[in-house]
């Protein structure tokens, strides 16, 4: 049996497969290697990975329906399907809605008309915690209304939910939806604070810090949010909504000042405005990832960020 990741030479993506390729699964790595951030990054994240005979690369777009039939007719193995590949990010998507919508709406659909049509019982998706807007209930439970987001990301992140929970209702595939939070690690994402931060500090380059530092994020480091995909995989389940946090937010002048301290430097200030599209806080009630997964993340911020500029440096 093999497991289908788009986004799969993506941050996140590539995390997962090297995951589940350590478990011995077949893997089928979708990404269009598109330039939203160097695609060369993407290309070096899945590249020892080229080798194992287990890894099979499919560059394909999740817009273009043909195409991705294709991957799956060549690929009758497929049991599940664990969808990163999307336009990620709010602030870019005020500038760019459509572009959003298309890939993260329609791609959304492509693949589970396909999961419809082929069988595959097993559909995780990745969602945000910007579904849940600017929500003043904290933390942010899945059972907490969220019918106002704040970016076109989010929405096209809403939407996917809806989508899922019909296919799963109306043809009875198991879907999960996994709502991760902020997340960081080796191989991030270079359009995240955590590694515009450390690069600005690295290079003694000014800090763009948004509001006055005391925003918070829930912070979730990638090897516990691989293991909480992974975990929703082999408990697949009919229908859920789950968050995939760290479940302690920190403060951003606190995160500066742990970059600071692993860097051994100090970060040049420069105080902007809080953009649009941005919230003030997010934390997460995992409280059901613990119950229905057993997910219990295990890094705390001081070590993950210590793994993570060790990646920077390498
Ligand atoms: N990183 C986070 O903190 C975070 C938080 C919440 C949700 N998410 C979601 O998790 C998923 C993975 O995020 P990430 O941080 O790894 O981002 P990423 O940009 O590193 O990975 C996404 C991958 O999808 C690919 N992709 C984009 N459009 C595609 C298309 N049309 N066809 C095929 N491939 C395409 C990209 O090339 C990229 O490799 C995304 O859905 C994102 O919205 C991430």
């Amino acid at each position: 049996m093999a497991i289908l990741v788009t986004g799969g030479a993506g941050f996140i993506g590539s995390h997962t497969c090297d995951a589940l390729l350590k478990k011995n699964e077949r893997v089928i790595c979708l990404d269009n290697f598109n330039d939203y951030y160097p695609p060369e990054k993407k290309r070096k994240n899945i590249e020892r990975n080229l080798a194992s005979k287990n890894f099979i690369l499919a560059e394909t777009d999740i817009t273009d329906g043909k195409s991705l039939e294709k991957v799956f007719g060549e690929n009758k193995d497929i049991s599940a399907i664990v969808h990163l590949a999307a336009r990620a990010a709010a602030r870019p998507s005020l500038d760019n809605p459509l572009l959003y919508a298309e890939v993260n709406i329609l791609g959304t659909i492509n693949l589970l008309e396909l999961a419809r049509k082929h069988g595959v019982k097993t559909f995780i998706f990745s969602s945000s915690s910007s579904v849940y807007g600017a929500n003043k209930k904290m933390p942010f439970s899945e059972a907490d209304i969220t019918e106002s987001q704040e970016s076109p990301y989010a929405i096209t992140k809403k939407t996917g939910e809806m989508l899922c929970k019909f296919y799963s209702e109306t043809y009875g595939l198991n879907i999960t939806c996994l709502r991760f939070f902020t997340v960081y690690g080796p191989r991030g994402r270079p359009d995240m604070a955590p590694y515009r931060f450390t690069e600005a500090i690295d290079k003694g380059h000014p800090v763009n810090m948004y509001g006055d530092g005391n925003s918070k994020r829930d912070y979730t480091y990638v090897d516990d949010v691989v293991r909480g995909i992974l975990l929703s995989v082999e408990k697949s389940r009919k229908f859920e909504i789950i968050n995939l946090g760290n479940g302690n937010p920190v403060e951003l002048k606190k995160f500066i000042s742990l970059i600071e301290k692993q860097l051994s430097k100090k970060a040049k200030i420069a105080k902007k405005q809080m953009p649009k599209g941005d919230v003030v806080a997010t934390h997460a009630d995992i409280s059901k990832a613990g119950k229905i997964l057993g997910y219990v993340p295990q890094t705390t911020i001081e070590e993950g960020l210590k793994k993570f500029i060790r990646g920077y440096k390498s």
